[in-house]
C-alpha cells in the first residue's frame, strides 16, 4: 500500500523505502520500518506486503537532528527572545530538528532546581522532544549540594557564563572551580560561555568612553582574546580536576587554539560551534542593518571562519548548535541602534541543518556521517540521549528526516515557521529541500509546511553520559 506524498496523518507501522539512508557508519539504501514510533527494523529490500509505504528514490534520509544549544523565551535586556516552546520547536521540525535542549532561567533568589520545575512547566507546550541543560547563574556556591540529585534526575548538563557580570550571571572562577568540581565528581558535565569578563569589560568601556556605539565596536568591546583567555583558564581547571569541560558557541581561532592545546594537554574538553560563526563575518556588523547581527560572542573575521571550517573538516569541533535567541526586527531596535542596547542573540534552529548540508555536505567539507555526527550523534552521546536518539537504529525513536537533495532555492525567513521574522541568512542558496520531518513516527513538518500542531513533545532525561565520537 503505497502512501501519498500529501497524508500527514501517519499509521503506526510504515514503510519509508529506497531512499539513502545515513547511518552511524555510513550512507545505505536500505528501507526503515517505523513501529509504534521506534525504528523496528532497518534493511534492504525489506517485504512491503501491505505495510503502509512512503516511496522515496533519490532522497536522502537522516536521523532527527537535535539542536543541543537554544533559548526559547529567555529574558535579555529587558526584553523576552520571541520563540516560545511551541513557535521556536515549529521553526525547529520545520528544519529538520527534532530535539533541543534548552537551559533554564534561575531567577535571583531561585534554586537550580526550582529553576528547571518551571522551566520544564514552560516546556510543555513543545512541538518536539526537548531537555533542559541547567544554568547557574546565583550564588553559584549556595547550590552545590543540589547538584548530585539533579544528575541522578537526568539533568547532568550544568551551564555557567565566565561573563554577564552586570546581568548579574557570571560565576567567578573560584566558583566555576567548585561547580566543576561538584558536577565532575557525579558524573555531569559543566558547559560554559567562555569571555573573559575582565577584557570585556575593560575594551566595552573604552570605546564608549571614545563614543563608540555603532554595531561594530560590539566584536572590538568582545574580542577573540577574551574568548582564548576564559578558555584556556577554564581548561586549567578542568585539567587539575581531571573533569570535562564542554565550550558552548565557540566564535574565533584563538579560542579554537586554547581548546586544542587543552585538547592535546589530555583535558577532555567537547567544543560547539554555530552556523553564524561558519557563514558570517563581522562586516555584517558595518551595514546599515548591522545591529540585527549582535550576538555573543560577536562574529568574527574571514581568518576565524576559515580556522572554523578547517576545524570541523578536521574533525576537531564535537557539536554545531544554534544559540537560537531570536529578536524580531522591532526588538532590535529598542536599543537605539546601539551596540550595548541591542538585544543579543539570532534566530537559527530552522536553518541549522539545511545550512549544514548545503555549505558543509554539498561544498564538500564534511561527509553525510559527519553531519549526523555534528547535528545528532555527538549532541545525543555528549548529553547522555543516545537511548533515544541521536541515530537511526532499530529500538530508538523513530526521528528522522527525509531531504530531497535536488534543486537550490534561496533561504527566505518568510516561509520559516516561528515568530523570527528575519533570518542573518537571508538568500543564501540552500541545495535541496526537506520533504518530511518524523518526530516519533508522527509527521511534524511536509514539504515546507509544519503540520505538528497536535503533537506533544516529551521531556528526554538523560543517562549515562558518552562523549564524543570524532
Ligand atoms: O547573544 C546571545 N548569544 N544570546 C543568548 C545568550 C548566550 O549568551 O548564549
Ligand atoms: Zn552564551
Ligand atoms: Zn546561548
Amino acid at each position: 500500500m503505497t502512501i501519498s506524498s500529501l497524508m500527514t496523518d501517519f499509521p503506526a507501522t510504515f514503510l519509508l523505502k529506497g531512499a539513502d539512508v545515513v547511518l552511524a557508519d555510513g550512507v545505505r539504501q536500505v528501507d526503515v520500518l517505523v513501529q509504534d514510533g521506534k525504528i523496528g527494523a532497518i534493511g534492504p529490500n525489506f517485504p512491503a506486503g501491505t505495510i503502509p509505504t512512503l516511496h522515496l528514490p533519490g532522497r536522502i534520509i537522516f536521523p532527527g537532528f537535535i539542536d543541543c544549544h537554544t533559548h526559547f523565551g529567555i529574558p535579555i535586556m529587558n526584553t523576552t527572545s520571541a520563540d516560545d516552546f511551541a513557535t521556536g520547536s515549529m521553526a525547529a521540525a520545520w528544519g529538520g530538528v527534532t530535539t533541543i535542549i534548552d537551559f533554564t532561567v534561575q531567577e535571583q533568589g531561585q534554586s537550580p532546581t526550582e529553576a528547571l520545575a518551571v522551566r520544564c512547566q514552560k516546556a510543555e507546550i513543545c512541538h518536539i522532544d526537548y531537555a533542559i541543560h541547567v544554568n547557574i547563574t546565583d550564588r553559584p556556591e549556595q547550590h552545590l549540594a543540589q547538584i548530585p540529585n539533579l544528575i541522578q534526575r537526568g539533568f547532568p548538563s550544568f551551564k555557567l557564563f565566565s561573563t554577564y557580570r552586570q546581568a548579574g550571571m557570571m560565576a567567578s572562577w573560584p566558583q566555576f572551580q567548585q561547580i566543576m568540581a561538584v558536577v565532575g565528581q557525579h558524573g555531569g558535565l559543566v558547559l560554559l560561555h567562555a569571555e573573559d569578563n575582565d577584557i570585556v569589560e575593560r575594551e566595552t568601556a573604552k570605546h564608549l568612553a571614545a563614543g563608540h556605539f555603532e554595531p561594530i565596536y560590539h566584536a572590538r568591546s568582545r574580542p577573540a582574546e577574551a574568548e582564548a583567555t576564559a578558555i584556556r583558564q577554564a581548561a586549567q581547571i578542568a585539567g587539575q580536576l581531571n573533569a570535562p569541560l564542554y565550550i558552548v558557541h565557540l566564535s574565533s581561532q584563538a579560542g579554537l587554539e586554547a581548546g586544542l592545546k587543552a585538547r592535546q594537554q589530555g583535558v577532555t574538553i567537547y567544543l560547539e560551534t554555530c552556523p553564524h560563526y561558519l557563514l558570517l563575518t563581522e562586516e555584517k556588523y558595518r551595514q546599515p542593518d548591522g545591529h540585527h547581527y549582535i550576538t555573543t560572542p560577536a562574529l568574527r573575521t574571514q581568518a576565524d571562519v576559515d580556522a572554523l571550517w578547517q576545524a570541523v573538516t578536521a574533525g576537531d569541533i564535537d557539536t554545531i548548535a544554534t544559540d537560537h535567541c531570536p529578536f524580531t526586527l522591532a526588538q532590535k531596535e529598542l536599543g537605539n541602534r546601539q551596540f550595548q542596547q541591542t538585544p543579543n542573540g539570532l534566530p537559527g534552529v530552522a536553518t541549522l541543518f539545511p545550512l549544514l548540508y548545503t555549505y558543509g555536505v554539498a561544498a564538500g567539507k564534511i561527509s553525510l556521517t559527519d553531519l549526523v555526527r555534528l547535528l545528532a550523534g555527538n549532541p545525543a552521546r555528549i548529553f547522555g540521549l543516545n537511548h533515544r536518539k541521536g541515530q537511526i537504529a532499530v529500538g530508538l525513536d523513530g526521528d528522522l528526516v527525509v531531504w530531497n537533495p535536488a534543486g537550490t532555492t534561496p533561504l527566505t525567513a518568510a516561509t520559516i515557521p516561528g515568530r523570527a521574522d528575519w533570518s542573518p541568512f537571508e538568500g543564501l542558496p540552500i541545495a535541496g529541500q526537506l520533504e518530511y520531518t518524523f518526530l516519533r513516527g508522527q509527521c511534524l513538518a511536509r514539504q515546507g509546511q509544519f503540520v505538528g500542531h497536535h503533537i506533544r513533545g516529551e521531556l528526554v532525561e538523560s543517562g549515562k553520559l558518552q562523549g564524543a565520537n570524532s
